[in-house]
């Protein structure tokens, strides 16, 4: 496996991180995960503990001493951890820039410092800002509207630089609406489970606005994917790729298709449009696709059928 054996796996406890976390840990890496568990939940992991090289510290990824004793000896980190709320960051944007940027400086800085062979970033498709109706590319303009956005395209740049400067071997992954098992469910969570729970409680999904709005829900196991084919591949460094299904779908059609999926008979109740709602937010893959070889391979419907029920099995296990 290109000489790699240990990897580092921040924010690992998390809903990304802890698929992520199971699939390396399949494939034989020994895994390091650093969370301060503010988001993640010790039973994303409950299947990791016990098994050969697998090793847990509990800490915040701004703590140079701990962030020290995690790196050391690993050969590839991949950067997930963060405070990924939108409305947390337009409440407290000062905290964001601190554990998104500071954070994820302090951890490229370790790396460099280290001998860290790769670093892959979780970026977000939040940097691209207010859609104009064509699918997403790279090389766009980037015009994020919110203090969340902005500190993902901040980490994004120091990667880069990284690159540049350090010689790290840097790749940045740009998700879209990430989707499946282990979502959290709250007020500040994805569409996707707070749909499918409202349905398991028998009550109609509430869309905000006309419903028209599109977005790319990519299923999280081929976001995992991305990951793998990110540490592997040569031409990816110094690079950005989206990482979504390449697929649009609007906000009805999720409802409707939840609906169906679920077998619930409602009708989806219509409200005020959420304020800084993006109309439309969809991503060209073509760049993934051709650099890293990435094919997404789930379906809406089949990460649906699977997210469903993964949450009837534990339901009633709400956190925001
Ligand atoms: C998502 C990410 C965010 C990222 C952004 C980039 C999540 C939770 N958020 O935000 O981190 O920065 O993409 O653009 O993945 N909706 C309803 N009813 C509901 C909930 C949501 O109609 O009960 C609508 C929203 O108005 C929105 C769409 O569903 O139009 C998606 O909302 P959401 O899942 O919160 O994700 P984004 O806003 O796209």
């Amino acid at each position: 496996m290109r000489g790699y054996s240990r990897v580092l796996v921040t924010g690992g406890a998390g809903f990304i991180g802890s698929h992520l976390v199971d699939r390396l840990l399949g494939e034989g890496f020994e895994v390091v995960v650093l969370d301060d568990f503010s988001s993640g939940r010790m039973e994303n992991l409950s299947g990791c503990f016990g098994r050969d090289g697998f090793v847990l510290v509990r800490g915040d990824v701004r703590d140079r001493d701990v962030v020290r004793k995690v790196v050391e000896g690993v050969d590839v980190v991949f950067h997930l951890a963060a405070l990924v709320s939108v409305p947390v960051s337009v409440e407290n944007p000062v905290l964001v820039e601190d554990v998104n940027v500071g954070g994820t400086l302090n951890v490229l800085k370790v790396c460099v410092d280290v001998g860290v062979k790769r670093f892959v970033f979780a970026g977000s498709c939040a940097v691209y800002g207010e859609g104009h109706g064509v699918p997403r590319r790279e090389d766009d303009v980037l015009d994020p509207i919110s203090p969340y956005g902005v500190s993902k395209l901040a980490g994004e740049f120091y990667c880069r630089v990284f690159y540049r400067v350090y010689g790290l071997e840097t790749v940045v992954l740009r998700y879209f609406n990430v989707y499946g098992p282990r979502q959290v469910y709250g007020p500040y969570s994805g569409v996707i489970s707070i749909f499918i729970n409202r349905l398991l409680e028998g009550r109609p999904p509430v869309i905000f606005g006309d419903g028209n709005q599109v977005r790319d829900f990519v299923y999280v196991k081929d976001v995992v994917e991305a990951n793998f084919l990110a540490m592997f591949s040569k031409n990816a460094v110094g690079e950005v790729f989206n990482v979504g299904s390449g697929r649009c779908t609007s906000i009805n059609e999720l409802a409707g298709l939840l609906i169906e999926l679920m077998g619930v008979d409602v009708k989806p109740v219509y409200s005020d449009p959420r304020l800084g709602d993006i109309r439309y937010s969809c991503a060209d893959i073509s760049r993934a696709r051709k650099v890293l070889g990435f094919e997404p391979k789930v379906s809406l419907r089949e990460g649906l059928l699977e997210t469903i029920a993964w949450f009837k099995e534990n339901y009633g296990r709400k956190t925001a």
